[in-house]
């Protein structure tokens, strides 16, 4: 049975969508079948998935007769139809031979005008995603960064919640209070149907070289058992990011030797060693 993972952080730019397409890479490479979810009307999952194909964009256009999440929420498209396979090779040094291997996500797609889409149905995406259960191991909602109706059925439907978020500033402190807030308000309720807890906090663009980054690491690590802060962070990885975009390739694909893959790599390890350890 899989669960559903959202990315949750109301704070813009901490590199949620970054994380879900790097997990999901990573995990698609650990061969579990994933599912990527695009719940952020900014598109970024989506074009960063599909931006340089023409059946799907032009320029940064998404085409109109793509079928979207929106769709599928409001009953105009079929779940199923409306998903996008994307495929990636890419060769690995396997017991002394290089050896061919295959990453496989799949995609809900976003659309810039879904926040329009009438939410008022809490259980709107629970609906939708209970029924991946059985197709999935792993269905990451990338979130967009705010904190609405349509934050609130995402946690509703969600399984556990992943934090996002920059080391150094009390910003991270913050926007985990922040999460833990809605999340026990929705644990607490008890006319509301949700499984939801959080997963952990890990830190991204960690520069482990800066001295203020050091002590507030240290600081997180002394309160982990209260915060539920991950063991494995992402560092900062300025090259490998920007090219992971221009060529729209998850790291694992077109730089899995850089800083940030190997991390992505190790905290999705963590992260379904947690997940099985809790099933
Ligand atoms: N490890 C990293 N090293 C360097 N740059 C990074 C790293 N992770 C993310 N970034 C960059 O940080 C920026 C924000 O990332 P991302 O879009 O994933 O954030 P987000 O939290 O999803 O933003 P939003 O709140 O707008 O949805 C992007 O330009 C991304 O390339
Ligand atoms: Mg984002």
């Amino acid at each position: 049975m899989g669960v559903i993972i959202g990315d949750f952080n109301r704070k813009g730019g901490v590199g949620k969508t970054h994380s879900v397409i790097n997990l999901a890479a990573s995990l698609a490479m650990l061969k579990k079948k994933v599912l990527v979810i695009d719940g952020d009307s900014q598109v970024n999952a989506t074009y960063f998935f599909l931006g340089n194909d023409e059946e799907f964009f032009d320029g940064a256009d998404l085409n109109e007769n793509v079928k979207t999440f929106a769709d599928v929420i409001e009953g105009n498209a079929d779940l199923m139809d409306s998903i996008v396979r994307l495929q990636y090779t890419t060769k690995r040094l396997l017991k002394k031979h290089f050896s061919k291997i295959e990453c496989v996500i799949d995609l809900l797609p976003a659309s810039k005008d879904m926040d329009l889409v009438d939410i008022s149905d809490i259980y709107a995406v629970k609906k939708i995603t209970d029924g991946l259960k059985d197709e999935y191991d792993y269905v990451f909602i990338d979130f967009p960064p705010s904190k609405n109706d349509y934050t609130l059925t995402y946690l509703v439907a969600c399984d556990y919640i992943i934090i996002p978020a920059e080391c150094g500033n009390d910003d991270s402190i913050m926007g985990y209070s922040d999460v833990l807030s809605s999340i026990e308000d929705i644990q607490i309720n008890d006319e509301i149907d949700s499984n939801v807890d959080i997963l952990g906090m890990f830190f991204t663009k960690f520069m482990s070289y800066k001295n203020d980054q050091k002590e507030a690491m240290e600081e997180s690590m002394k309160v982990k058992e209260d915060m539920k802060l991950l063991d494995t962070h992402v560092r900062f990885d300025y090259k490998p990011t920007v090219d992971s975009k221009d060529k729209h390739e998850p790291l694992c694909i077109c730089a899995a030797k850089s800083k940030a893959a190997v991390d992505y790599m190790a905290l999705a390890k963590e992260i379904d060693k947690t997940i099985r350890g809790k099933k």
